[in-house]
């Protein structure tokens, strides 16, 4: 991200939860400037792990003459959801140019998932009142998915601590591993090996910089490429996708899971539950349980013993 030199638009818009990473892809896919989501916690230093009565909030980064075009899509998505008014809500306010990403840094807070206290990039965890059960997840700076902002980050790391309740050393795979986030809290769980892919090239760079800042480097292998370049078969496959994928790659999914192993699939938007389920079932796996966060599922499966069904 490049600092503005001139002074920008900064523009506040709260959206109905589950809600915010569809318009963040929006403004993506507009060129609107950057963007984060936020979300209003109960107080605390570190956010509680609730899934629950968050509201969500984005702010855009833009250039000054562009509230118009933001305007306009944010009625244009508000009719094709069918928000009310009062559903949603845009503030504008300019600011005195500055560096984006120190802003983006800034507004970072430090949040529980699952465990782990899960800490911006660049903070010395001893200056966070951590308690004695946290475990510190600390993310590298960069631009791939995974902050553990989002929902189907969240509910993929509750399913894989759950999980490693029962088997923490199996080698493990994470399709889509973004930032590296999961795999590397499966590296800190005490798997024996993982290994991420992603298409993303600013991922590898990134999750082998989280699995360095976590001591967990010398377990944790990561290359650019879309699952398909994923071979072998696997004790546990962590796939925080999104749904049409999912559905697409289940067949595969199924040739990459040994019999009895589990997978998880995320990043499911409820109005695509059945379709993901269904693919799932035929390519051989039962479900074992669902999550839910707002509009987005995270689904835990075991692909069946052949001669079990
Ligand atoms: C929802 S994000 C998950 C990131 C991270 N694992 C997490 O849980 O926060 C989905 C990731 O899948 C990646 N992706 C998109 N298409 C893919 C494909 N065909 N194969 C593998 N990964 C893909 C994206 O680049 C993105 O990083």
């Amino acid at each position: 991200m490049q600092p503005p030199s001139r002074p920008f638009l900064e523009a506040r818009i709260r959206v109905p939860p589950g809600w915010e990473e569809t318009l963040l892809s929006l403004l993506q896919d507009e060129g609107l400037g950057a963007a984060a989501a936020e979300w209003s916690f109960p107080a605390g230093a570190l956010e509680g792990e609730s899934l629950g009565g968050r509201i969500p909030t984005v702010t855009a980064w833009l250039e000054a003459g562009e509230e118009p075009r933001l305007r306009r899509l944010l009625e244009g998505l508000a009719a094709a959801a069918g928000w009310r008014a009062g559903d949603w809500c845009l503030r504008t306010r300019f600011r005195p140019p500055e560096d984006w990403s120190r802003t983006w840094r800034r507004r970072w807070r430090p949040f529980r998932c699952a465990g782990f206290a899960v800490l911006p990039p660049g903070l010395d965890p001893s200056s966070v009142a951590l308690r004695a059960e946290d475990r510190p997840l600390l993310l590298a700076e960069g631009s791939a998915f995974g902050t553990g902002g989002h929902v189907s980050t969240r509910l993929a790391l509750r399913a894989l601590r759950e999980q490693a309740r029962e088997d923490a050393r199996s080698p493990l795979l994470d399709l889509g591993t973004g930032s590296g986030i999961l795999a590397v809290a499966a590296a800190l769980l005490g798997a024996e090996r993982v290994l991420g892919v992603d298409p993303d090239p600013h991922s590898p760079p990134q999750a082998c910089a989280t699995a360095r800042g976590n001591g967990v480097g010398d377990r944790c292998f990561f290359w650019r490429g879309t699952l398909e370049s994923a071979g072998g078969r696997w004790r546990r496959v962590l796939a925080n996708l999104h749904s049409d994928l999912l559905v697409e790659a289940a067949p595969f999914l199924g040739g990459l899971v040994e019999a009895g192993g589990w997978l998880f699939t995320g990043g499911v938007l409820d109005r695509k539950e059945e379709a993901v389920r269904s693919a799932l079932a035929a390519a051989g796996f039962e479900p074992l349980q669902i999550r839910r966060g707002g509009r987005w599922l995270g689904l835990a499966w075991k692909r069946q013993v052949l001669g079990t069904t």
